[in-house]
């Protein structure tokens, strides 16, 4: 799982430059699938096929990052966000454009009054060019860039860029190579664009139309000395989402997972997010609604270059979508 963890966290990939996922996550399940297709928009689709209804598993391919606006006559770049990308966070920070050319993201006016807070637009990406001219050769405009972020472990405490959602794709990648005995038809699919607003989601949702589905993804954590009263702690297992801002799980899908945990002794904790979502939200929304469940990863410093998991989490939440899949999903059976 680190060494998945590592390579998925480290490729950039930013809304809208998730083909450049495809061939690592095909080269890792391609042996354990039946099919694996790429839709319009560049969701990749593995099939799993078996009888009986129809499951979604759906984790986020994409990042978030910056997009050029505008550049200055002295080759400074203004940029937009893609995703949450809090300013504040932002500054100072190093980015990555897809050819490998690095910038740091740096603050208009120095004098400015950082305690009243500070606004994307007060931000520029410095890629060390001295000119417009200089700084054409090396982006354009509307190219997009990843913020950067080593890759570290601590023993069990995982710590880069992009855990939000690779871990969710580590995790379910894990699941797929782990599954013995399937007992519905599956569909695994690595989404698009969900920091933007969960746009692959939802129109995987609608070409495969499952009957049941479920997310992989991460949640905040109320570990920390923050004042964030949420009972989700890193460490403490998979975390069992009731509900966050765009969601509330299904009953029976958080029934399922509650006795799997408990029958197979899978570490679990129970998540309640005040603000935030994630695929869930659109999947359950999609047809004529979704029986939908979502597992989530407990994180710290979400949509930070320094987001922080712990690997024991992880394992438990593969081994939950393993474990439930071999169930299987049948709602009044
Ligand atoms: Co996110
Ligand atoms: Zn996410």
């Amino acid at each position: 799982m680190l060494e998945l963890l590592k390579k998925l966290t480290q490729t950039n990939a930013p809304s809208g430059s998730e083909e450049r996922l495809h061939n690592i996550i095909t080269e890792e399940i391609k042996d354990y699938v039946d099919e694996i297709t790429i839709d319009p928009l560049g969701n990749l689709i593995a099939h799993k096929k078996g009888n009986g209804a129809k499951v979604m598993f759906a984790a986020h391919m994409d990042e978030i990052g910056l997009i050029v606006t505008y550049i200055t006559d002295k080759g400074f770049l203004k940029v937009s966000n893609l995703g949450g990308v809090s300013p504040t966070t932002a500054l100072h920070q190093r980015v990555i454009f897809s050819n490998r050319t690095v910038g740091v993201v740096a603050l208009d006016d120095t004098n400015a009054d950082l305690s009243k807070g500070i606004r994307l637009s007060d931000l520029y990406v410095d890629i060390g060019a001295g000119s417009k001219e200089e700084a054409e050769k090396l982006v354009s405009i509307g190219d997009s860039a990843a913020f950067c972020g080593d890759f570290y472990a601590n023993g069990n405490t995982v710590i880069s860029k992009a855990l939000d959602d690779r871990s969710g794709c580590a995790v379910l990648i894990s699941a797929i190579k782990q599954i013995k005995t399937v007992k519905n038809d599956l569909y695994f699919v690595f989404t698009i664009s969900e920091e933007l607003g969960l746009r692959g989601a939802k129109t995987s949702a609608y070409s495969v139309a499952p009957d049941y589905a479920v997310a992989i993804d991460v949640t905040r954590t109320g570990d920390t000395p923050s004042k964030l009263s949420m009972a989700v702690k890193l460490g403490g297992g998979a975390a069992i989402k009731i509900k966050d801002s765009s969601f509330l799980a299904h009953p029976y899908i958080k029934q399922l997972m509650k006795e799997t945990c408990e029958e197979f002794s899978i570490n679990h904790q129970f998540e309640v997010l005040e603000a935030g979502g994630t695929d869930s939200g659109a999947i359950h929304l999609s047809g004529g609604g979704v029986a939908t469940g979502c597992i989530s990863i407990p994180t710290r410093y979400i949509h930070s270059p320094s987001e922080q998991v712990d690997l024991r989490d992880l394992e438990s939440a593969a081994e939950l979508a393993v474990k439930m899949i071999e169930k299987g999903f049948n709602q009044g059976a």
